[in-house]
């Protein structure tokens, strides 16, 4: 079949606004948007720009907008979407060119919660050991990826460049209900700052974008919980 793939291209160093360019590309109903993109690539045009490594929805470095939402492109297939597909980088990041954003106010944010463990102890001889209860206290936290799909699919992140972002503060429950680690205050710190939690209206589409399946949302309303527990 043929797929009318639109991609919203600029390049900042020649362009003067974003424009649509529309490809036409021989694909299979089976194959990814990225396999598409690949195509256009290879064949139609050598001067898109797009970010990618595994193709296996590990990376995180595809994130964009596909048909109005975001998503990972080499995790969505083209039968799922349809013969006409638009394709856009995410919002809410300067454009470096096409379908590359510039990902370092989101890392800039990432960093801002510590996301690292903090022991107050020298390392023991072999590991720092925890309960598989302890383990399962922050699994779901532990799989972010660091696509920016939530953040950027934000809208609170979108209106104020302030708000750390929902990746961020996935990052940061990560560690805080981590039981080996002790900066969980400094931390909780942080996220009450007018930058942090409280900017989060619950709108859900963080959690409705992630392509991990992680419950955002919930570990929001659980740092929101453990800052109001910390003060009393
Ligand atoms: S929480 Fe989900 S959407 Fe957000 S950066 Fe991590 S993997 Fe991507
Ligand atoms: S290329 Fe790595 S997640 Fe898509």
């Amino acid at each position: 079949m043929q797929a009318i793939i639109r991609i919203k291209r600029f390049n900042p160093e020649a362009d003067r606004r974003p424009y649509w360019a529309e490809y036409e590309v021989p694909v299979d109903p089976f194959d990814r948007v990225l396999d598409a993109l690949h195509y256009i690539k290879a064949n139609l045009d050598g001067s898109l720009a797009l970010r990618r490594s595994c193709a296996h929805g590990i990376c995180g470095s595809d994130a964009m907008v596909i048909n109005g939402r975001n998503r990972l492109a080499c995790k969505v297939l083209i039968k799922d979407l349809g013969p006409r597909i638009t394709v856009e980088p995410l919002r809410g990041l300067p454009v470096i060119k096409d379908l590359v954003v510039d990902m370092e106010p989101f890392f800039q944010k990432y960093r801002q919660v510590m996301p690292w463990l903090v022991p107050d102890d020298p390392p023991p001889p072999q590991e720092r050991r925890q309960t598989p209860e302890e383990r399962a206290r922050y699994e779901d936290t532990t799989k972010c990826i660091l696509c920016a799909v939530c953040t950027t699919a934000c809208p609170i992140f979108w209106g104020t460049g302030e708000f750390l972002g929902p990746a961020a503060l996935v990052a940061a429950h990560r560690f805080i209900f981590d039981s080996r680690d002790r900066a969980a205050q400094q931390r909780l710190q942080i996220l009450a700052d007018r930058s942090g939690v409280f900017r989060c209206r619950t709108v859900f589409n963080c959690t409705e974008a992630c392509p991990q399946g992680i419950e955002i949302t919930k570990a929001i309303q659980e740092l929101k919980q453990a800052i109001i527990l910390s003060r009393t």
